[in-house]
């Protein structure tokens, strides 16, 4: 069994209903970021979800890796990198010397996936890979043993506060399927729309980490109040 885990433990993580929320900071007052960062960690947050748009891959621009590094020491939350990047290559390094503990890439966006791969893991970071919501889950298939983690859009990437699209919860089932072939843990992540409303079906479709940013942010009740309730709902949907 890879990286030390025995099937009881393979087991117990499928078995685990619990589920981890990283907020998007897309949607934060990027005037006081290391505030929000501190106040998302206090809310109970379990990540912080970076969403790097270049403009091209994307038809908008949002943050370098130097927006997220100057956040770093403001919490000890595990900051995770969605790069909405075309050939991001050149660019892993550094996201990683930020401080980024995973790196996701678009495998529509990479011509080379398993090099791309090969380079975030080199550089000692959790991999992942994210599909739109077109994109099937073969990409997936022959690169199962570099990956840590799988980002499933239920949004077309480039905005927050879009609709979630329920027609990608078919997906996520086939996804949680494949990814149970490997010989090791990898997370399933679901980004885009997820509210109270959503987080329900796409947890019972097998997701366990949930992106949220206007959820969060944009609740009455504050950080907290929404977070909380993303964990419970998210948690009884999948037990
Ligand atoms: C979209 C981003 C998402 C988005 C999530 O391109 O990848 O992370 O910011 O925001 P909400 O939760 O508002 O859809
Ligand atoms: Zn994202």
């Amino acid at each position: 069994m890879g990286f030390g885990l025995t099937n009881g433990m393979l087991g117990d993580m499928a078995s685990d209903p619990s589920v981890l929320i990283s907020p998007s900071v897309l949607p934060a007052n990027f005037a006081q970021l290391g505030q929000e960062c501190r106040d998302l960690e206090a809310a109970g947050a379990d990540r912080i979800h970076w969403d790097v748009m270049d403009g091209q891959f994307v038809p908008n621009m949002s943050m370098g890796a130097s927006i997220i590094k100057s956040c770093r020491s403001e919490v000890d939350l595990p900051f995770e990198a969605h790069l909405m990047v075309k050939e991001p290559d050149h660019l892993l390094k550094g996201f990683v010397d930020a401080g980024c503990d995973t790196v996701m890439v678009h495998a529509e966006a990479c011509t080379h996936l398993h090099r791309t791969l090969s380079i975030i893991k080199a550089l000692g970071a959790s991999a992942g890979v994210v599909l739109n919501p077109h994109t099937s889950i073969e990409p997936l298939r022959h690169v199962l043993d570099m990956i840590d983690i799988v980002l499933i859009m239920s949004v077309n990437p480039g905005f927050g506060g879009q609709s979630y699209i329920s027609a990608i919860e078919p997906k996520i089932r086939l996804a949680r399927e494949l990814l149970d072939t490997a010989d090791h843990h990898i997370d399933l992540e679901v980004d885009g729309g997820i509210s109270a409303t959503t987080i329900g079906p796409a947890a019972a479709a097998g997701a366990n980490i949930f992106v949220a940013g206007s959820a969060v942010f944009n609740h009455p009740d504050g950080y907290s109040t929404a977070i909380e309730e993303l964990h419970r709902v998210g948690a009884k949907a999948r037990s």
